[in-house]
C-alpha cells in the first residue's frame, strides 16, 4: 500500500487525478492539501471537498494552503476551467469541513506520525510544497518521493517556455526541484501524450455512476478549451491523472533522469524547466522526466476506475 498526500487545485484534471487514486486499492489517500492556481483558494478548497464527498472519502482531511504565491501575484486560469475553478462538474455541496489549519501544518502532522516515508503528488503549483520545506526541514527524510505534474521539456502552454503550474509560482518551484527530494515530473512533453479520445468520453457516458457522470460533466466543459484548432489535438490531454497513473502503472511510462532547473529570472523564459539532456552541466540529475506513455493502457486505467464506483 502506497500512502500518499495530494497536494492539488482543483480544476476538472485535478479531480480526475483524486478519482483514480480513490479507486485504487494500491493507493492510501492519508489527506488532500489545496492550492491557488487553476483558481483562487477558496474555490480550490471547495472543490476538493465537493468531489471527497462525491467519492464518500469526507473521512479524508483537508486543509488549505497558502493563499497566493511566494513572490508574485497569483494567476488563474477561468479560461480553462471556468469560473468555479471546475464547471461542467456534477457535484454534490461538501459535508464536511475542512481542518482548522494551514496546509503545511496538517502536512507536517500527517508525516510526524507515519513511520514510513510518504509520497506527494502535486498537481498544481508548488507553494505549499516549497512553504513546508523552509519550516519543517526535518521532515524532508519523510518524503519518500514529490510525484508532480507541471514544467515541460520542449514548450509551454502558459508562455511560449513556460507551463501554467510552474508559472503560477516559480520561485517555490525552484525550491522544490532543489531540494534533493527523489522527483518524478510529469511535464506537458508527457501529459500531451495523454489524450483521452471522444469515443473514449463516449464510454465515460455509458458507465452509470455519479462519479463517472461528474466526469463526463467536466470533460464536456473542459474539451472545449482544447478543442481549439491551434493545438491540434485529437482528443483532451489529461495532465493531472499522468501522476496516479504513473504510480499505479510505472510499466506505462518511459522516464529519464536528468538534471532540470527552474529558470527564475528570463525575460521570455520565467519559470522555464530547463532540462539538460545531454548532460551538458555535468549535475546531479535530480528529476525523473516522464517522456512516453502508452496513452491506451493510460485510458483504459481511468475507464476501469470510474467502472469501480
Ligand atoms: C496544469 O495546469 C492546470 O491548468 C492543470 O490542472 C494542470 O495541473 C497543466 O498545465
Ligand atoms: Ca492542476
Amino acid at each position: 500500500l502506497e500512502k500518499i498526500i495530494m497536494d492539488c487545485d482543483p480544476g476538472q484534471d485535478d479531480t480526475i487525478a483524486l478519482i483514480m487514486a480513490a479507486a485504487a486499492p494500491e493507493l492510501e489517500l492519508l489527506a488532500v492539501t489545496t492550492s491557488a492556481g487553476n483558481q483562487t483558494p477558496d474555490k480550490t478548497l471547495n472543490n476538493a471537498m465537493r468531489v471527497l464527498t462525491l467519492l464518500h472519502k469526507s473521512d479524508v482531511p483537508v486543509a488549505s494552503g497558502n493563499q497566493k504565491p511566494l513572490l508574485q501575484e497569483l494567476m488563474i486560469a477561468p479560461q480553462v476551467h471556468g469560473k468555479t475553478g471546475l464547471d461542467g462538474a456534477i457535484l454534490p455541496e461538501p459535508n464536511f469541513a475542512p481542518q482548522q489549519m494551514p496546509a503545511v501544518e496538517l502536512m507536517a502532522q500527517i508525516l510526524e506520525r507515519q513511520p514510513e516515508p510518504v509520497t506527494l503528488v502535486v498537481t498544481g503549483p508548488m507553494t505549499n510544497i516549497a512553504l513546508f520545506l523552509q519550516i519543517y526541514p526535518y521532515l524532508k527524510g519523510k518524503i519518500k518521493q514529490l510525484v508532480c505534474m507541471g514544467g515541460a521539456m520542449d514548450y509551454g502552454n502558459f508562455t511560449p517556455t513556460t507551463e501554467f503550474n510552474i508559472a503560477v509560482d516559480p520561485e517555490a518551484a525552484k525550491i522544490v526541484f532543489e531540494a534533493g527530494i527523489p522527483l518524478i515530473m510529469a511535464g506537458l512533453d508527457v501529459t500531451y501524450q495523454a489524450q483521452i479520445y471522444p469515443e473514449e468520453i463516449a464510454e465515460i457516458s455509458k458507465i452509470k455512476n455519479a462519479v463517472a457522470r461528474s466526469v463526463a460533466g467536466q470533460l464536456a466543459f473542459y474539451g472545449t478549451f482544447y478543442a481549439q484548432e491551434k493545438w491540434g489535438f485529437k482528443g483532451i490531454p489529461l495532465h493531472d491523472p499522468c501522476t496516479v497513473a504513473w504510480l499505479l502503472h510505472p510499466e506505462y511510462f518511459e522516464k529519464k533522469q536528468y538534471h532540470v532547473e527552474v529558470e527564475t529570472k528570463g525575460e521570455f523564459t520565467r519559470g522555464q524547466t530547463v532540462v539538460d539532456r545531454w548532460d551538458l552541466l555535468h549535475k546531479p540529475q535530480n528529476v525523473g522526466v516522464l517522456t512516453k506513455v502508452k496513452r491506451a493502457a493510460f485510458v483504459n486505467l481511468l475507464l476501469s476506475s470510474l467502472r469501480k464506483f
